[in-house]
């Protein structure tokens, strides 16, 4: 069973869609952000609302590497890892950030801050390598610009001691 505060914004974003199979992705997203991860529940919810069978959320879901069925991270690290970044230094990019945070490939931090993930091209093959952390696109990265970023965001965390 869903919130009523999630059953309302549901309800605000199936109204901005003229199909409502198209408020899909926005649904599950904003679903994830309040609750964490794409629930069973979830997925039931979003299924019924916009009119198809569950199991073609699930496929939605299993799509987007932006979705998880388990419960994510606060800053979920994906670091791009397609060609274009594979020849600018993915490989380097992401074994700093492993290193740094001490967790391997869709490895979570033990304080569930920061997890880390390899995924294919983000469309920003022009600002190579590439890596997303949750909606933000971060381009041309360097190791010392990583250490940096993944300093500001221990910096929000008060609890934080990494
Ligand atoms: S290959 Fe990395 S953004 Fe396209």
């Amino acid at each position: 069973m869903i919130s009523e505060m999630l059953s309302r914004k549901f309800d605000q974003i199936i109204a901005r869609y003229p199909l409502k199979r198209s408020a899909m992705v926005p649904l599950l997203l904003y679903a994830q952000d309040e609750i964490g991860q794409v629930s069973d529940e979830v997925i039931a919810e979003v299924a019924r609302r916009v009119e198809v069978r569950p199991i073609e959320v699930v496929e939605v879901v299993s799509y987007y590497s932006m979705l998880h069925r388990q419960p994510v991270s606060k800053h979920q690290l994906q670091v791009c890892t397609g060609i274009s970044c594979m020849l600018r230094g993915a490989d380097e990019v992401f074994e700093h950030c492993a290193k740094k945070l001490g967790v391997g490939h869709k490895q979570t931090t033990p304080d569930g801050l920061f997890s880390l993930e390899q995924v294919e091209c983000l469309g920003a093959c022009c600002g190579a390598p590439a890596m997303q952390v949750n909606y933000d696109y971060y381009e041309n990265l360097t190791l010392g610009e990583i250490d940096q970023l993944i300093t500001e965001l221990k910096k929000k965390e008060p609890r934080s001691n990494m």
